[in-house]
């Protein structure tokens, strides 16, 4: 039986189509998963089945009956939830507080006895009386999917659940979502990994520039033949990997510790060395100290006085970089992209179009109050077509466009740049498998020209075939330097999750 269905839906924003007559159904029971381009119309159809927008023709069905969704409070009455990217909780309540806000059929007893039952039967892990305000993202969404459940969803929409956990994580809420499907619930999610698509996933339906393309059974679909149906066209998924020429020392960094707001030391004595003409990955799990080891590389942290040296040189002579200014640090060519996890303050602003996010960071080069526009409009234009912004134009507010292509304007403005150090986290988060792909050719044009290139990333098979070194990070200390082309992922994994103990030699390499 058919729990949702969607018959020729379509719903533009002004010029803009961003639905075009798109039907499909989910069964009861059934794990949808939905895939497509960045800004190919997810996020806007999902919004229409919950609620936040109405579409401007065609029809919807639940339970095999035609219904009218023109609120939240209709979505919810049946029983469709949907978990979004940014997640919709409030701060200063407890987990419990804010399942139950609104709501009120039962004693707060009652509620927390049906909530723990939640728990139990789908298999989550969650502190009912911790604030919101001190979990991290993985426990905001396991909080949301049960407010929605305890609220009585049937249908649960995700939204890219997993761009923001870990493995462990999503292994965690894979089980919960077969567990759902066992008990008769539907279950669309959106994700631009195809490994969790052909893992967790029933069928797929995919769209394309607002249309629907096709509907298949996961059993017969393989990651090409998906990637073309979502382009449109055959692609070729291969990494390149030069060897590196003329590598020059860049960065030198001796004994960095950062101390994070509480006083612990969330970079721990790193030492290592990074070169022109190389891309230097760096692994590890989540917080163990990526960012604030990248963030005290420009200056946005403090790194511990004392002990901390990182010296930056290039033929023109070596300068310390430690106790500099954010903006110094910038004009000698450092350059970073880090996109966080919940992707918002990412750096940009909404209200403006591309060249003049662009502009931004190009005016602080100091060039007085007459600012040219060609400069930083070309400058666009070249991340738009790298990348293939989907925008209408270059003065179009960012705001406006969907959550992958408001990230290559982020990155695309840091790679085109000219760095002489560009430095990368999570580059590739929530982006489609194509613009991923894109991503890593300009990366390695960029070593190409002699850039010394950081790549933060999360998935290993990425890391061990883009990059020329990996650095492992674990809990703060660098626990070893791998040579990309020789190592695996069980030796990377290990040393992700174990602190070589008393190893002084961790930082050494080749
Ligand atoms: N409120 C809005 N106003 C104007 N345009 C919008 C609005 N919401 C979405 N769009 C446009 O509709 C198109 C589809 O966007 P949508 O967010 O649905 O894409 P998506 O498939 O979810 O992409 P992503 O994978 O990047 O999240 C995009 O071109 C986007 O710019
Ligand atoms: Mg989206």
């Amino acid at each position: 039986m058919k729990a949702i269905e969607l018959k020729h839906i379509s719903k533009s924003f002004g010029s803009i189509v961003a639905n075009d007559d798109i039907s499909f159904s989910v069964e009861k029971g059934e794990v949808l998963a939905l895939l497509g381009e960045n800004g190919s119309g997810k996020t806007t159809l999902m919004n229409i089945l919950s609620g936040i927008y109405y579409p401007d023709a065609g029809e919807i069905f639940v339970d095999e009956k035609p219904v009218r969704i023109r609120s939240p409070k209709d979505a919810f009455d049946l029983k469709i939830g949907m978990v979004h990217q940014h997640f919709k909780l409030i701060n200063d309540f407890t987990a419990m507080e804010n399942i139950v806000l609104g709501t009120t059929a039962e004693t707060m007893e009652e509620a927390r006895r049906s909530v723990q039952a939640i728990c139990e039967k789908y298999g989550f892990e969650l502190d009912l009386d911790r604030r919101v305000a001190d979990m991290n993202v993985s426990e905001k969404q396991t909080l949301e999917i049960v407010k929605t459940i305890y609220r009585g969803a049937e249908i649960l929409i995700l939204d890219e659940p997993t761009s923001v956990l870990t493995p462990q994580e999503i292994r965690k809420l894979f089980a919960v979502i077969r567990n759902m499907k066992a008990d008769h619930k539907s279950v669309i999610i959106i994700t631009h990994k195809l490994n969790e698509v052909l893992e967790i996933s029933d069928k797929v339906t995919i769209l394309r520039k607002g249309k629907y393309i096709a509907t298949l059974n996961t059993a017969e679909a393989d990651v090409q033949k998906l990637t073309e149906l979502m382009v449109g066209e055959k692609v070729q998924l291969d990494i390149c990997r030069d060897a590196i020429e003329d590598k020059a020392l860049r960065l030198q960094v001796r004994h960095l510790s950062v101390k994070n707001s509480e006083g612990h030391l969330a970079v721990d004595d790193a030492s290592f060395d990074l070169y022109s003409s190389e891309i230097l990955g760096i692994a590890g799990i989540s917080n163990c100290g990526q960012k604030e080891l990248l963030e005290a590389i420009m200056g946005l942290q403090k790194a511990e006085k004392g002990s901390s040296v990182i010296y930056y040189s290039t033929a023109h002579g070596t300068h310390e970089l430690v106790g500099l200014s954010t903006k110094e640090i910038i004009s000698y060519g450092l350059h970073l992209a880090f996109v966080p996890e919940d992707r918002l303050g990412m750096g940009l602003i909404g209200n403006f179009g591309m060249t003049d996010n662009v502009m931004l960071k190009r005016y602080k080069k100091g060039n007085g109050p007459f600012l040219h526009r060609n400069k930083p409009r070309q400058q666009a234009e070249m991340i738009r077509e790298n990348l293939s912004v989907v925008t209408p134009d270059l003065e179009y507010p960012v705001r406006r466009l969907s959550g992958g292509n408001v990230q290559k304007v982020l990155v695309g403005r840091e790679i085109t740049a000219k760095p002489t150090v560009l430095m990368t986290a999570y580059a590739v988060r929530g982006l489609d498998i194509n613009t991923s792909y894109a991503i890593y050719d300009l990366l390695n044009e960029q070593k190409k020209k002699g850039v010394a290139v950081i790549f933060v990333g999360e998935d290993l098979d990425v890391l061990l075939a883009l990059c020329d070194r990996v650095m492992v990070l674990c809990s703060g200390r660098i626990n070893g330097i791998l040579d990309a082309r020789k190592t695996n992922k069980e030796e990377m994994g290990l040393l992700m999750s174990h602190l070589k103990e008393g190893d002084e030699n961790a930082h050494h390499q080749e």
